[in-house]
């Protein structure tokens, strides 16, 4: 049964007043780290168990939606720039997410888009392009949606629909719809939450991680060697999953616990955990595969021994790949920037790191 939360799905809007005009829609949109890890899918892009992340505040996705009135065709047309170059294999794949999706919203069987997108970080540097890109995109199809038939009015519809959109492109994507904290995947003492689409936290969080920061320190840049979509199918028979999942619902209470109570000492045990479940878990599946780099793991001890001496709150966490996110309150910036100088950049590609924050969430540009 579809969750009621979800009404605005049903709408299924179809355009019947015609327009010469070409439109312009725009949303920068947001990054993000999970600090919970979403490891392991089923159905139609559902998660074996609750993630939680925080949305940067500088590294994002630029898209623009230009869209045209064809008439009636079967199928989304779509001519799709990347950095102002034409990108078949996005082209191919976004048109196929369109045709995913045409179910709930008819009325892009009937447009011509023509999209437009860049990215204000680095490839392939620890922070995944997937989510911004493809919450960018949900949110201007909401948008579209809205411009045209006025159903999604109410910003938290606006937002839900736009996450659960993202979800059905890229899992992640659907906590960069939000700013700060977000949270995707039913949790039994959180009525509002759900496996469809990601809630924000914003009301929830204490104020000591108003202002988290990130230096994503740079161990290589090299393109992941194992896509995401084949690691969450290896956890199809991976021998922990079961306890996996249980354990990460677990975290995820634990995390979002001492996320409201301002609980430091939780969330660096909490989210150092998680980051090594992960990796884990990719280095104990079948095929197993390793992405951490000796330098990763250089780092991450450097970053403990750096907690234990100067008493310094700060920690690490680690998406899918060997790019380490140091985390720190804003309070500890310079000594932070310093430890970062004087013994962490040595092991990073190019001495490249990137400062980077918690950040407000997506805007509207066009
Ligand atoms: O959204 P996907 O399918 O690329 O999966 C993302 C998985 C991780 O980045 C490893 C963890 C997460 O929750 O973001």
């Amino acid at each position: 049964m579809m969750n009621p939360e979800l009404a605005v799905l049903n709408t299924r809007p179809v355009i019947t007043k015609a327009f010469s005009q070409e439109r312009l829609v725009g949303w920068q949109s947001p990054a993000n780290i999970a600090l919970i890890k979403y490891w392991g899918k089923h159905g139609m892009q559902l998660p074996r168990n609750p993630s939680l992340s925080f949305s940067f505040k500088y590294s994002n996705t630029d898209l623009t939606v230009a869209y045209k009135l064809m008439g009636k065709t079967d199928s989304p047309k779509v001519d799709f720039l990347f950095d102002g170059k034409p990108s078949l294999k996005f082209k191919i794949r976004i048109e196929d997410y369109l045709n995913r999706i045409s179910d709930w919203m008819p009325f892009v069987k009937q447009l011509h888009f023509r999209i437009e997108s860049s990215n204000t970080f680095p490839h392939s540097t620890g922070i995944a392009s997937s989510a911004s890109s493809m919450s960018a995109l949900a949110l201007a199809l909401c948008s579209i949606e809205n411009d045209h038939f006025q159903t999604l009015e109410n910003p938290k519809d606006f937002y839900r629909k736009a996450s659960w959109l993202a979800r059905l492109a890229s899992g992640s994507a659907a906590r960069s719809v939000y700013g700060g904290f977000s949270l995707w995947g039913k949790l039994s003492f959180l009525v509002d939450s759900t496996d469809e689409y990601a809630i924000p936290l914003k009301k929830e969080i204490n104020t000591q991680f108003n202002d988290l920061r990130d230096a994503v320190l740079v161990v290589n840049s090299k393109p992941k060697a194992v896509s995401s979509s084949f690691g969450h199918a290896l956890m199809d028979k991976h021998p922990y999953a079961r306890q996996r999942y249980e354990v990460a619902s677990n975290h995820l209470a634990g995390l979002y616990q001492a996320l409201r109570t301002g609980d430091v000492e939780n969330f660096i045990r909490i989210t150092e955990l998680e980051a090594m479940h992960l990796h884990a878990l990719m280095m104990t599946s079948e095929p197993s595969f390793m992405l951490f780099h000796p330098s990763s793991l250089a780092i991450i001890q450097k970053i403990k021994l750096f907690r234990q001496q100067k008493g310094k709150m700060l920690c690490y966490t680690v998406d899918a790949g060997p790019n380490i996110h140091l985390l720190y309150p804003v309070e500890i910036q310079n000594d932070v920037e310093d430890f970062i100088k004087n013994d962490l950049i040595q092991h990073c590609e190019n001495q490249k790191w990137i400062r980077d924050e918690i950040g407000t969430g997506p805007i509207r540009t066009k």
